[in-house]
């Protein structure tokens, strides 16, 4: 492994940009390869072995393509896959998103808290032990069935018409609210629009320290002094994907997509 190396992230689709995007802000001159498994989404619906599966798939790819450490930008993969993968393969580091649940204890803990995340993250053994060790007894778990997949889709309309419906039960009765899912920074405003004010708790930016530091640690840290490359590989090649999530990370968009190797 060498610090030139790409840094390799990925997520079931375009959420995990929300995770590269804090990570861009502190490893700007590191390389990615952003891996959206949109063809196999949503994630938060299928079973562990599933889940397994795909991640393995993801992970070999990034290994034959040199990566030095591997981040895993989707709650759902980490809550059910991420020890099973640093078991497998224990020669790579896995930097793995968790719900930011920790800092509502750390910063927020006397508030009404709403956590929304997939099922598979909300009924998963990792997110059980987190939330049962940091609980504020003022927390409401909301499953969020169907909800990334339409984020994916990007339809706004289908995106309003589903918090009317699922948020409005807690509209003045919760002040935090956890983005469980990397998904879900993408509708902050309209989680907004129904919730009023609210302050979000999203695990990313922590994510992103965690991840330097790791590198610092390991000594991989990239330190030519250049704009890092990022490829965008989506497996349901995707360009409209690809056009997104170049213009949420702010990046000149190329067309074509990379095939897979
Ligand atoms: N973005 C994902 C997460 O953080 C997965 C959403 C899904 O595919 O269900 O959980």
């Amino acid at each position: 492994m060498n610090s030139n190396e790409a840094i390799g992230i990925f997520d079931s689709g375009i959420g995990g940009v929300t995770v590269l995007s804090e990570i861009l802000k502190i490893l700007p001159n590191e390389d990615y390869i952003y891996y959206s498994d949109s063809k196999h989404n949503p994630y938060g619906d299928k079973t562990d072995s599933e889940i397994n599966q795909r991640c393995e798939e993801i992970v070999n790819f990034f290994i034959k393509n040199n990566c030095k450490v591997i981040v895993i930008a989707c709650n759902t993969a980490s809550a059910k896959s991420a020890s099973y993968l640093r078991e497998k393969y224990n020669n790579i580091s896995f930097i793995a998103i968790e719900p930011a649940y920790k800092m509502v204890y750390d910063y927020a803990y006397d508030k009404p808290t709403l956590v929304m995340a997939t099922r598979g993250t909300i009924e998963s053994e990792k997110f059980n032990l987190l939330y049962h060790t940091y609980d504020n007894y003022k927390t409401i778990l909301l499953p969020c069935v169907g909800l990334a997949d339409i984020i994916e889709e990007g339809n706004k309309e289908k995106i309003r018409k589903y918090l009317e419906i699922h948020l409005n039960p807690y509209k003045g009765k919760v002040s935090n609210v956890v983005l469980g899912c990397t998904h879900y920074p993408l509708i902050k405003n309209e989680i907004r629009e129904v919730l009023g004010e609210v302050t979000f708790f999203n695990g990313a930016p922590y994510l992103a320290k965690h991840l330097r530091e790791i590198l610092e640690e390991k000594n991989l840290i990239n330190l030519e002094n250049k704009v890092g490359k990022i490829t965008f590989i989506d497996s349901s090649n995707n360009e409209e994907k690809k056009k997104r999530f170049f213009n949420i990370i702010k990046r000149p968009f190329i067309k074509g997509l990379k095939k897979l190797v």
